[in-house]
């Protein structure tokens, strides 16, 4: 194990970086070495709590915009990041052989196909690690190899059906949203028609995903052609195995946390809260933050709610609604706070998410229902699986305005929390879903054992 050296180079984004932080921690405890390497501006907005395990190197990238920058600008700044981030990934495979402990392999994220082009020039393998679910990487397969038409047929009609092989009957709501005409983010289908143009040259191509067997069993082998190793959940392991009970924190965590929702979870009855959280990207209408607000009031239920007061990019963001007093009687309301903490909280009821992948992962293995309300890329698929795969959710309708309003809000949390039958049905399936993920990640376990295979692979 001691000669094996991994370049794991990720997109700077908060749910990239979890997830493969979560998966080098994984690595060096089997002896791997590691070297991270993400944008220097995400580097330093990590908010690490714990020290660097050894064995693990950090490597920023200047990609040219190391103070941050503006949603805006995000086209400049891919394009940048490729240019800057090519040259820094090749000089490290350079360095590492100067100094005697070369890379042997290179493993990259979604979004930055270009780390694997490096590779290639200088001989070094790589693999795609995909940090979404394995569903997704088949649309994506199938867009790129002859069902564009069938995917983008009627999408302006959101139940519009949509057959894919291998895939649960999906409709045009359920479809990633850079697959969408409607789509305005100009640099994500490109690097994802280049992801899947080089694992299409490949005689073998293999990729590891953060799913686990069981979760993704059918849509894992939909593409004879990929071979999708899965090895999640990657979730701290103090919330999934306990084999290191000290890693308790996600730590690619960019926004200052507050605690003290910690003490108000502890005095809530068992299964009583409605958790609120959209991710480190989504943010909200006026219109639409009033309708949750008020669907809460409605809801009568106590909720810790997180309401980000910057984006992403550190910019300030409208957070406001006008019912605070009220809401502030009923529940919390915090900018941040763990929320692999906060999921495996007795007190918690039921997750009101966005179904980033990250949530996604985090609810199902902690074993909490969910209120779907998907905004954008993954999450309307996501939701899907959620509510018609997996079972452990309800999703939430939106008007024709695109809005979802304050009576469905109560619906959804009354169904994922009441005594109906639909709700005890979830309930049981995300009990089910917490041990089956766990079961993958064991001694033994379905991830586990792709993991040592793969360890052991990349040594020859
Ligand atoms: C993005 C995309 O939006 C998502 O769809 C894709 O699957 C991954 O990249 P993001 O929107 O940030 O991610 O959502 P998600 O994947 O859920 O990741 C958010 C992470 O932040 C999770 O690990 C979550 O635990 C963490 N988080 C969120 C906190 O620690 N505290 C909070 O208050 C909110």
């Amino acid at each position: 194990m001691d000669n094996h050296h991994i370049l794991l180079v990720t997109f700077p984004g908060q749910g990239h970086i979890n997830p493969s932080l979560n998966f080098v921690k994984r690595l060096v405890t089997r002896g791997v070495r590691v070297t991270f390497a993400t944008s220097l501006s995400a580097i330093q907005r990590m908010n690490k709590t714990t020290p660097t395990p050894q064995g693990l190197t950090l490597s920023p990238i200047s990609d040219g915009y190391d103070n941050g920058f503006k949603a805006e600008e995000i086209e400049e700044v891919m394009t940048s990041l490729q240019i800057k981030g090519s040259r820094a990934v090749a000089s490290l495979i350079h360095a590492s052989r100067d100094e005697g402990r070369p890379i042997t392999r290179v493993l990259y994220t979604t979004l930055i196909p270009w780390v694997a082009e490096v590779a290639h020039d200088l001989h070094i393998p790589s693999t795609l690690l995909w940090i979404q679910p394995a569903a997704i990487l088949d649309i994506y397969y199938y867009y790129f190899n002859g069902y564009a038409d069938v995917i983008t047929k009627n999408s302006c009609d959101p139940f519009c059906p949509i057959e894919l092989p291998g895939l649960p009957l999906l409709t045009s709501r359920d479809i990633p949203s850079f697959l969408l005409p409607t789509d305005s983010f100009k640099y994500a289908l490109p690097a994802f028609k280049k992801h899947i143009e080089i694992l299409d040259a490949q005689t073998n191509p293999q990729v590891l995903v953060n799913t686990f067997d069981a979760l993704e069993f059918d849509t894992l082998r939909a593409i004879k052609k990929l071979n999708m190793i899965p090895i999640g959940p990657l979730v701290p392991s103090a919330f999934l195995d306990g084999k290191d009970p000290s890693d308790t924190s996600n730590e690619g965590d960019m926004f200052q946390k507050s605690t003290e929702y910690v003490e108000w979870l502890n005095s809530k009855p068992q299964s009583s809260v409605v958790y609120l959280s959209f991710g480190s990207i989504s943010v909200f209408s006026k219109k639409q933050r009033e309708e949750m607000a008020y669907g809460l009031l409605e809801s009568q239920r106590p909720f810790l709610w997180v309401v980000r007061k910057t984006d992403q990019y550190g910019e300030k963001v409208e957070h406001e609604v006008s019912c605070m007093e009220e809401l502030e009687k009923q529940g919390m309301i915090v900018p941040w706070c763990s929320q692999v903490e906060v999921l495996s909280h007795p007190s918690l009821g039921c997750f009101v998410t966005h179904c980033g992948w990250n949530s996604t992962l985090e609810s199902l293995v902690s074993g909490v229902p969910m209120v779907a309300f998907p905004q954008w890329t993954d999450q309307g698929t996501n939701a899907k699986l959620i509510t018609d795969v997996w079972k452990t959710g309800v999703r939430v309708t939106i008007n024709e305005e695109g809005i979802a309003e304050r009576e469905e809000f109560k619906r959804c949390i009354d169904m994922a929390m009441g005594d109906e039958e639909k709700g005890k049905e979830m309930r049981g399936n995300a009990k089910k879903w917490k041990e089956l993920a766990r079961e993958a990640v064991k001694e033994g376990g379905s991830s586990d054992m792709n993991l040592k295979a793969f360890v052991s692979e990349i040594g020859n």
